[in-house]
């Protein structure tokens, strides 16, 4: 059976793709449903999009590689789209764009339009063997246990990173990438908790702050939360992107730069008290409890000169961590890495040294922030591709 087209992984990437390459395509998953992280995303409601999108906030080997696909679909353009299907949505925080109702909504509009637009989805569908052939590649497919011979003029690769192999991530895009001569940059688990030796923070385990994670590549104001392992919420995903094993973090626990001037003021009418009393008042207690354990925080503020209060503050703005690892691929959203931009146009993710071939979405070695940068990125390069095809 010949296709014009044929998209492996019908994921964010490959359904958008589908739909602009229309007629003549057939996408194929080995997963029962398609979308699924699209499905779990968001706690459901799916943060499809964000506000400001811009290069800046992706990582690459290649900064400048995403600019052209990001310019020619924007978020205003997927926000069309999903106004168009009457999805609503709102703005969390930050420019997020979340679903009022569903993320199970962008599922059935992506499917709606790869349909729509002619294209074919086959779910339950494992790639045995693809080849050079030719019209372009032969693929064998296993379809519900029965092989499939096909072939076609273009093979697009879609099968996303390794995250949540539970989901079932493979390494398949890579795998024929390499199989093409095209090259991989080295791959690791991307917005992923930190974890700690010996359940370091165990006892502050739920508790949250508003925080300044920093290392000398990036810094986040977010809030952080720690849990039985370690160290998670936003500002730990956002830094773990930048972070390689065996490094510090730095934690600002005033990240709005306020507690010296509130403690010297308290020290005026509260000097009785002890810091830990005072601390309390402005960080969480249980927090307070656990820096007591290493800080002088049982002295009274009226014995502190301004020196060691500057010195308790600096200490407080530059919590020096070093995280034992990261939780991996096991809970990572995004995998950092892949099929090396160089290979690839930017304006339509074709390989150059071999026509035919497209990669797209997360198999590429682009990775946005978190707050709905790596949809973006899914749409915007499944654009480009199925609008090049
Ligand atoms: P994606 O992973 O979506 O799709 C790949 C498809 O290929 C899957 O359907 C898979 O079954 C299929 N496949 C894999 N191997 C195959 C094989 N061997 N044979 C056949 N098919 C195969 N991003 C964001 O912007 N906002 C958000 O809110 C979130 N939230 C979020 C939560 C969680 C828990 C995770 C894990 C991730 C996110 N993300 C996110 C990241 C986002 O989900 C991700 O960047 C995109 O889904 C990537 O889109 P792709 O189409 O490239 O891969």
């Amino acid at each position: 059976m010949f296709y014009q087209t044929i998209i492996l992984g019908a994921g964010a990437a490959g359904m958008m793709c589908a739909a602009y390459a229309g007629a003549g395509t057939l996408v194929l998953d080995h997963a029962k449903n398609p979308g699924e992280k699209i499905r779990i995303s968001g706690g459901g409601r799916c943060n499809f999009t964000n506000l400001d999108v811009t290069p800046e906030n992706y990582l690459s080997a290649n900064p400048h590689f995403c600019k052209s696909a990001l310019a020619r679909y924007t978020q205003w353009d997927f926000i069309e789209l999903i106004s168009k299907h009457g999805i609503a949505w709102h703005e969390k925080t930050l420019g997020q764009l979340f679903c009022d109702g569903s993320a199970k909504q962008i599922v059935a509009m992506l499917v709606a339009e790869l349909k729509s637009a002619g294209a074919e989805l086959w779910l339950n569908s494992a790639v045995a063997k693809v080849d050079t052939h030719d019209t372009g590649f032969s693929l064998e497919v296993m379809q519900e246990g029965t092989l499939r011979k096909l072939t076609c003029a273009n093979l697009v690769l879609a099968t996303g990173g390794k995250s949540i192999p539970k989901m079932g991530a493979t390494g398949l895009s890579y795998d024929i990438a390499q199989q093409f001569d095209l090259p991989l940059l080295p791959t690791r688990a991307g917005l992923v908790p930190f974890t700690f030796d010996q359940e370091r923070f165990k006892p502050l385990a739920g508790t949250a702050l508003p925080s300044r994670l920093s290392n000398a590549r990036a810094s986040f104001d977010e809030a952080l939360l720690f849990t039985h392992r370690g160290l998670s919420g936003p500002a730990v995903l956002q830094l773990s992107s930048y972070w390689r094993e065996g490094e510090d973090i730095s934690v600002n626990l005033d990240p709005e730069n306020q507690l010296f001037n509130t403690l010297r003021k308290q020290r005026q009418t509260e000097g009785r008290r002890q810091l830990n009393t005072e601390l309390a008042h402005l960080l969480p207690s249980r927090l307070v409890e656990f820096l007591g354990q290493t800080l002088p925080l049982t002295q009274r503020l009226a014995d502190q000169s301004d020196d060691a209060l500057q010195t308790l503050c600096a200490n407080l703005r530059d919590w020096r961590l070093k995280p034992s690892g990261t939780e991996g691929y096991r809970t990572a959203e995004v995998t950092l890495g892949g099929i090396d931009t160089n290979a690839l146009s930017s304006k339509t993710m074709e390989a150059k040294t071999k026509p035919g071939l497209y990669a797209i979405g997360e198999a590429v070695d682009v990775t946005g922030w978190l707050g709905g940068y790596n949809f973006q990125w899914a749409w915007a390069s499944g654009h480009a591709a199925g609008v090049a095809i």
